[in-house]
């Protein structure tokens, strides 16, 4: 019945080990940010441009409560999901949080070339993403079951160390 849900830091790796993990497990996979490009119609960007983040947040929570309700599933999160305290409350009622870390400068380099984040368009460097990472770092690390540093790693060695710990 639990869930399991990957939260971190946008470019910890969330979506590469979720996939791997459902392969590994035969769980169901949620994909927070892809489901909700499908259901509203229209991209992140412009959620974030027509309607603005606390709309993208409301969409957002209102995901986070449905997932909780389904059982077995593994969850990548959108980055931002700890932001709102209602959605720790609801991901750690139904499930287990797993806390993907990685340095800023692992998470420049893995995102630099993207420009689907509103986040981090028009900030797109090391500087901007250490100063926001830092201020969501007590929300992670509040969130979080088990925490798992990503740098140096590879997909089946960090799967391997969230089976291990708690899968
Ligand atoms: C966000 C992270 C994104 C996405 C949105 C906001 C954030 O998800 O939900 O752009 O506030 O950190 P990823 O972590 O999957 O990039």
């Amino acid at each position: 019945m639990t869930n399991y849900f990957l939260i971190g830091f946008m470019g910890a790796g969330k979506s590469t080990i979720a996939a791997e993990l459902v392969k590994r497990t035969g769980k169901k996979l949620v994909e927070m940010d892809a489901q909700i490009v499908e259901e509203q119609g229209m991209s992140i960007n412009d959620i974030f441009a027509q309607f603005g983040e606390q709309k993208f947040r409301d969409i957002e929570s209102d995901l986070v409560k449905r997932i909780a309700n389904e059982g077995n599933t593994i969850v990548s999160c959108g980055g931002g999901v700890v932001v709102r305290s209602e959605n720790t409350e609801t991901m750690k009622a139904s499930g287990k949080i797993i806390f993907l870390t990685a340095t800023p400068e692992t998470i420049y380099n893995r995102v630099k070339d993207g420009n689907d984040r509103p986040i981090l368009n028009g900030h797109m460097n090391v500087e901007y993403i250490a100063e926001l990472m830092e201020k969501r770092r007590a929300l992670y690390e509040a969130a979080a079951d088990i925490r798992i540093e990503t740098d140096g790693k590879d997909v089946g060695e960090i799967c391997d160390e969230i089976l291990e710990k708690c899968l």
